[in-house]
């Protein structure tokens, strides 16, 4: 039986200034997965996710949300889309410092919603409580540890009930306790609404604990993607370098 697909990248491709950081890039998400992806620094991860959310638009190359390709979509449209469908995690939780906790987790709800005031506050409390954080809803940002930061980007990027969650790098920067939390938080989410997880990351541990499958994303292509035990089993030689961070091997260093 042929497994649902969520979304599906075809030949994705993207430069900057005349360097292509990804080159044809093929990938198949299935529905219900929790997907790692790892790679290393500088690579191409966050572009990846940001090409998925349409936040970036591909240089050619296609990407089906579902039966549609966002790839040629006007913005007005993607953000529809993105509305509708995706949560994400930024790399540093992204949070705006001028607002509180609920005013943050509360954006994606006053820009996409008409939803009441009162409504808006409920959820809000909704999603907190679901990150394991309450009673902080008034204080700022910067008042945050940074597992408390990352646990309130969270809660902002399930403010919309989404059937999509991407998460970059969600344990970076963090202590391994923390980190593990913040594991344990994507498990927890994942069983709670069932969504088709992304997770980016050169954190191997992370992958380890959340993962169903595993990619390798290098040189502008996933190099190989597979269940979780399979990938770590595998003998490309690029999966051992990285997964035992071996310094001589194939994958350039800088
Ligand atoms: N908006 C942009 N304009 C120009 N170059 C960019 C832009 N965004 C990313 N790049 C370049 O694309 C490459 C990949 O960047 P990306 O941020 O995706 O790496 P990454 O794998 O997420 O790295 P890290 O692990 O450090 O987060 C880098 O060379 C980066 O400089
Ligand atoms: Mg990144």
């Amino acid at each position: 039986m042929e497994e649902e697909i969520t979304i599906k990248v075809k030949k994705l491709t993207k430069s900057f200034n005349g360097n292509k950081v990804l080159d044809e890039l093929d990938l198949d998400i299935k529905k219900g997965e929790t997907l790692g992806i790892l790679g290393k620094s500088g690579i191409g991860k966050s572009v990846l996710l940001k090409h998925l959310i349409g936040l970036m638009k591909p240089d050619s190359g296609q990407i089906y949300i579902g039966a549609i390709d966002i790839a040629p979509l006007k913005e007005e449209d993607i953000s529809v889309i993105r509305r509708m469908l995706f949560g994400m995690l930024f790399q540093t939780a992204a949070l705006l410092n001028s607002l509180t906790v609920a005013e943050n987790v509360a954006l994606p709800l006053k820009e996409g919603t008409n939803l009441p005031e009162e409504k808006i506050r409920q959820k809000v409390k909704e999603k907190l409580a679901m990150v394991g954080l309450k009673d902080i809803e008034d204080q700022m940002p910067d008042s945050l540890s940074g597992g408390m930061r990352r646990r309130v980007g969270l809660a902002r990027a399930l403010v919309m009930d989404p059937q999509i969650i991407l998460y970059d790098e969600p344990t970076s920067g963090l202590d391994p306790i923390i980190a593990n939390s913040i594991n344990q938080l994507i498990l927890d989410v994942k069983e709670l609404t069932g969504a088709t997880s992304i997770v980016v990351t050169h954190d191997l541990n992370c992958i380890n604990r959340i993962a169903d499958r595993v990619g390798l994303l290098y040189d502008g292509k996933i190099l190989e993607i597979n269940e979780k035990e399979k990938f770590m089993k595998s003998e490309n030689p690029y999966v051992q370098q990285f997964i035992h961070g071996r310094i001589e091997g194939p994958i350039k260093i800088g």
